[in-house]
């Protein structure tokens, strides 16, 4: 990061990390001035809030409730105020001080204090180096994707992956060491009536040109064999038992089918460009259930119940009655036994500090009582446990307003969701540029259609249902993918045109001037306030419209000043708003998983 050197104020010379480092700064000073004005600082409070920028950059809100208490007149406390802050030489020489109202103060950072700000974060590295402090030395373990194998994925698998993969990019840009982990469903009752199919139903061909779509089909041939004959089922069940008695033939036919589902989703995760470090899933725990049975035991927090293992959380009026399942009636263990393992594999083997697991809401009680078994469990054998979130996602909808399904009923492939958009994205870029080569389309509309699908996935609030549309996700204008992959290409051809490299000597550049280039200025330097919220609530939605009204004011600011102008002074301050406008749209499209392309 570049020293400040636009003024000699305090403000500037602290290295300043984002915006709300910049009022914390501000209620020092305030507070320094309330002592000056010997208000009695026992009972003030600068109370200080980044303001509506109609009416300036950031507000001190104290002076009403001093007053109030006090009984006197607020807008005499803020003139009090406000004439001891012009005197503090540091705040004065970056912003203007007024009082409005009933005694608000209001400040507006002078043009060179956002000048000085972007001129000190102008590389990735930059923006990087402040962001990194938020995680630093925290490693996360991110489970997401996570579906059950030897099935095909469908429409509704796309959330966990898409959201999943922002929120390891964002923690991996705050400082944070992610471990990608893909827990995948890959041992249970399906394998008997999948593997007594494919003993005697197998088509060869077919598992080499669609493994999940053959393996799927098995598993519903299985299903539906056993339901329509009782020898068939007992037979299922044989399978069953000799899979998870260890028999070698069932293990090696498992391995088999576990490679190739692995292998077919795999495929679907390379397009999405979305890469796992690990695939521990549910069988990979199976051996180590009988140690949480002993330990929830010993730990008094595991009792039989109707001839289960369960743990009650009565002090929750919902779990009072509806125990944690950890071991079935029939021995078996299950879905809530793995995960309690998974747990302290995370934190014994990854030295977790933090775990998040993305799935969708209706697993909320699940997590809930894992969370709260795990809380005190881990603390009644000493252990510290990770701080664990689960991050959950409301369903997709068709435009009948049930959960989206194609013409057939079925459910949608992903994979054939993901070709179709990629094909629809050809066919529009086609129209728009009749001359690109076949290969820049074909790149290009790869580009486009996957980042539609994902942009529309992440841009509504992740707690909410959202209704599937082609022609919302594909549109060039709103809130879509294509509007901001256009926005930066755009700012890509400015440079272009004017022949200007994005490196230029920003020494040349005068101080902002006009409204639009202080909005735009304001604008960027919001984005670490705004990664900051992301974060804080794992919410992608944010940092969406965060950059669909960074596109919007850049929109603003270009079509009313001209950025290549004869005077140099303008012309570089403006190739700065661009160039930074064009970063901070690459860096958070690429925390949502999105490339930018140059040209489209
Ligand atoms: N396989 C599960 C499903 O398809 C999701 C697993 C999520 N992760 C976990 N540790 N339980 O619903």
């Amino acid at each position: 990061m570049r020293l400040l050197s636009h003024s000699d104020s305090l403000l500037f010379r602290l290295p300043m990390q984002n915006w709300f480092d910049v009022v914390k700064k501000l209620d020092f000073h305030a507070l320094e001035a309330a002592k000056r004005a010997n208000l009695d600082t026992s009972i003030f409070s600068p109370d200080v809030h980044p303001a509506d920028p109609r009416f300036g950059d950031a507000q001190i809100n104290g002076a009403l409730p001093y007053a109030k208490r006090l009984k006197t007149n607020p807008r005499e406390i803020a003139r009090q105020l406000v004439s001891q802050l012009e005197r503090d030489t540091e705040l004065a020489s970056v912003a203007e001080i007024s009082i409005a109202g009933p005694g608000f103060i209001n400040l507006r950072f002078k043009s060179d204090f956002f000048l000085s700000w972007l001129q000190a974060f102008s590389t990735e590295e930059d923006f990087q180096a402040s962001a990194s402090k938020i995680f630093e030395g925290e490693r996360v373990v991110v489970d997401y994707g996570s579906p059950n194998t030897a099935k095909q994925m469908h429409v509704g698998h796309i959330r966990s992956i898409v959201i999943g993969e922002s929120i390891c990019r964002l923690l991996e840009f705050c400082g944070a060491d992610v471990t990608r982990d893909n827990h995948i469903g890959d041992w249970g009752t399906p394998y008997g009536k999948l593997f007594y199919a494919y003993k005697r139903h197998l088509d060869e061909s077919a598992l080499k040109e669609d493994p999940l779509g053959e393996l799927e089909r098995l598993y519903k041939l299985g299903s539906q064999l056993a339901n329509d004959d009782d020898a068939v089922l007992e037979e299922c069940r044989e399978e069953l038992v000799k899979l998870q008695s260890g028999e070698s033939d069932a293990i090696a036919l498992w391995e088999r089918v576990n490679q190739l589902s692995i292998d077919g989703l795999t495929e679907i995760y390379d397009l999405l460009d979305v890469h796992f470090d690990h695939y521990l899933g549910e069988s990979f725990y199976r051996d180590q259930v009988e140690r949480v049975y002993d330990e929830l035991e010993k730990a008094g927090l595991a009792e039989e119940s109707e001839g289960a293992l369960v743990v009650f959380h009565p002090e929750h009026k919902r779990y009072a009655k509806q125990p944690f399942i950890i071991r079935k009636s029939d021995g078996a263990s299950n879905y809530a036994t793995t995960d309690l393992a998974t747990m302290l594999y995370r934190l014994e083997h990854f030295k977790a500090t933090r775990v998040i697991i993305v799935t969708d809401d209706r697993q909320k009680d699940h997590f809930e009582q894992l969370d709260l078994t795990t809380k005190k469990w881990f603390e009644k054998t000493g252990r510290s446990r990770p701080d664990f979130r689960h991050v959950m996602f409301g369903k997709i909808m068709g435009d009948d307003g049930k959960p989206i399904k194609s013409r057939s009923g079925d459910p949608i492939r992903l994979k054939d969701l993901v070709y179709e958009s990629i094909d629809r994205a050809y066919a529009i870029v086609k129209e728009k540029n009749p001359h690109m080569t076949e290969e820049e389309l074909r790149q290009i509309a790869t580009t486009v259609g996957v980042s539609a699908i994902k942009y529309a996935d992440l841009s509504p609030n992740r707690m909410s249902n959202y209704v599937f549309s082609w022609e919302k996700l594909l549109s060039f204008e709103g809130n879509t993918a294509p509007y901001l992959l256009y926005a930066a290409a755009r700012i890509q051809s400015i440079f272009r045109k004017a022949g200007a490299s994005t490196k230029i000597d920003e020494s040349k550049a005068t101080a902002f001037e006009t409204e639009e280039e202080m909005a735009l200025a304001r604008k960027i330097m919001e984005i670490v306030g705004i990664l900051q919220s992301t974060i804080e609530t794992l919410r992608p939605h944010i940092l969406c419209n965060y950059l669909f009204e960074l596109a919007g004011v850049f929109s603003a600011f270009y079509n009313a000043d001209k950025v290549i102008v004869d005077d140099i002074g303008i012309k570089t301050r403006r190739l700065i708003l661009c160039q930074r406008s064009l970063l901070v749209l690459k860096i958070g499209l690429s925390l949502l998983g999105i490339k930018t392309l140059d040209r489209m």
